[in-house]
């Protein structure tokens, strides 16, 4: 075959000029450009991935389009929780009827979710209108397999159990001109007991700490001012790698682009959580003020069966060491309720550490059994009524102190990054302070990318009304 000499990214290159041809030909037949769209479910990991897929389209000759009407729909799906794979399920009822209205459209689904082999199967049986599914080890393999079902015309299937390959150099197409999301490793070692994640994102891999670097540097050459750096388990980057190297160095090496002016990283494990990364989060500016820290339970208990590998109070000692370094830092979390064995007492140990940690905001998940993990078998799975329960009250108590924590800065002048237009009213712009919070004040579309200096004159809950403090810093 011609490819074979090539590296994996030249072949996917040759793949890409051969879809080109063929997208120009259908382009003449129609008399119109084609458009693409490409629908994100889950994690940021997902909305890393469908970037670079949206550059593979864009490449090939793809116009664009946030709308499932588009000639090329793919539905980058995500597993975690059961509601999601309901939905797409839906979705894809609906564009049966869409796709018989329009010859030349195709739709592929790939993501979390195709890594389970009963939804392949489902979608085989039910679903004969999909024309492409792919799991998420070979996403890079995009171009080919559009070639593949262009040129053999059936549904075009390949999933992966697992990957070593790390493939870099392929396009992408950035959401924002002014900021990024960046893999600094894939898939997941942990194995906490409810979560699917490590079945379907596989082992633990690093990318080379040139790689990153060198993608930071390009991206900030190109206007990029932030970058938040992906993995599922951020403090364990490198241990694997030919030559060691610990998340905390790495964030150094990153500081050190200059240009750069902003660095986020998620997600966190608190148990990897070491003390040398604390101390370059206090001495590193450009290190944002806001760490995702996943709390999951707060009872020593639950945390046990979770496999999560802490205790109630190894996780508070955690926020105190941090507090300490950084005062100003904000957390975040995630939290499970209704875990199979989950008494009202557990609960209550959730809502301790809840209000002793005072968190800006908490994403609560109802637990959903996930079929092969070990929870799934777990005795004493909690009653629908009862989770409910715990859940609504939950939610009030996070959302009462995240309104009293968020404000703790109000009346005082922070740096914004601006990030779009308003939404709801054109003549104010949205942004995000440092550490994370929403910030809506008076401007113009000239000022997205910049950091603005605004005054935070009035918090609404979850975000704040500011005005901008004269002079606009680059
Ligand atoms: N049920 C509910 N929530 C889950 N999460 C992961 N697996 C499950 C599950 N089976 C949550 C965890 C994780 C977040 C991304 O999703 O809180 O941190
Ligand atoms: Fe899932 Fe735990 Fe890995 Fe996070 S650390 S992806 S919750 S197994």
């Amino acid at each position: 075959m011609l490819t074979e000499h090539l590296t994996e990214a030249e072949r996917q290159y040759y793949y890409m000029e051969q879809c080109r041809r063929w997208l120009e030909e259908q382009r003449s037949k129609l008399g119109r450009p084609l458009t693409a769209s490409v629908v994100t479910f889950g994690c940021q990991m997902n909305a890393r991935d469908s970037e670079k897929l949206r550059g593979i389209l864009e490449n090939i000759g793809y116009e664009m389009i946030d709308s499932e009407k588009a000639d090329f729909v793919i539905y980058n799906t995500c597993t975690v929780r059961e509601n999601a794979n309901l939905r797409v399920y839906g979705r894809l009822g609906q564009m049966k009827q869409i796709k018989k209205k329009n010859s030349s459209m195709l739709i592929a689904l790939c993501g979390c979710m195709m890594q389970e082999p009963e939804v392949v199967e489902k979608l085989k049986k039910s679903y004969r209108h999909v024309d492409l599914i792919f799991g998420t080890h070979n996403i890079f393999k995009f171009a080919e397999l559009i070639y593949r079902r262009i040129t053999e015309n059936k549904m075009v299937i390949d999933i992966w159990k697992d990957t070593e390959q790390i493939v870099e150099d392929l396009p992408n197409d950035r959401k924002y001109s002014f900021k990024t999301g960046v893999n600094i490793m894939f898939g997941c070692n942990n194995f906490c007991s409810y979560c699917i994640v490590p079945y379907v994102r596989g082992r633990e891999r690093s990318r080379q700490p040139e790689d990153i670097i060198r993608e930071i540097a390009d991206a900030v050459a190109d206007g990029v001012v932030e970058v938040m750096l992906l993995g599922q388990n951020v403090n364990s980057y490198g241990k694997n790698l030919e030559t060691p190297i610990s998340f905390a160095e790495l964030l150094r090496r990153i500081c050190r682009i200059p240009g750069l002016l902003r660095v986020r990283f998620m997600t966190s494990h608190p148990k990897d959580l070491s003390d040398e990364l604390i101390r370059v989060m206090a001495e590193e500016p450009k290190i944002c003020r806001h760490l995702h820290l996943p709390l999951q339970s707060g009872s020593t208990e639950i945390l046990k069966k979770m496999n999560r590998r802490y205790t109630k109070e190894d996780y508070l000692l955690l926020v105190d060491k941090l507090r300490a370094a950084c005062p100003d830092i904000s957390l975040t979390t995630d939290i499970i309720v209704g875990f199979p064995g989950e008494t009202e007492e557990d609960f209550l140990e959730t809502m301790d550490v809840v209000r002793r940690v005072g968190y800006d905001s908490a994403y609560t998940f109802i637990y959903s059994k996930r079929t092969g993990t070990p929870a799934a078998v777990m005795e004493n799975q909690v009653p629908e009524a009862v989770v409910k329960d715990r859940f609504n009250r939950l939610l009030e108590e996070v959302q009462n102190i995240a309104a009293k924590v968020c404000s703790r800065h109000e009346g005082t002048v922070q740096d914004v990054l601006v990030e779009e237009i308003n939404r709801q009213d054109e003549h104010l712009v949205t942004g995000r302070l440092s550490n994370n919070t929403v910030v809506h004040f008076a401007g113009d579309a000239s000022m997205i990318g910049k950091i603005v200096p605004v005054r935070l004159t009035c918090c609404k809950n979850f975000y704040y009304m500011g005005e901008a403090v004269n002079l606009t810093k680059k």
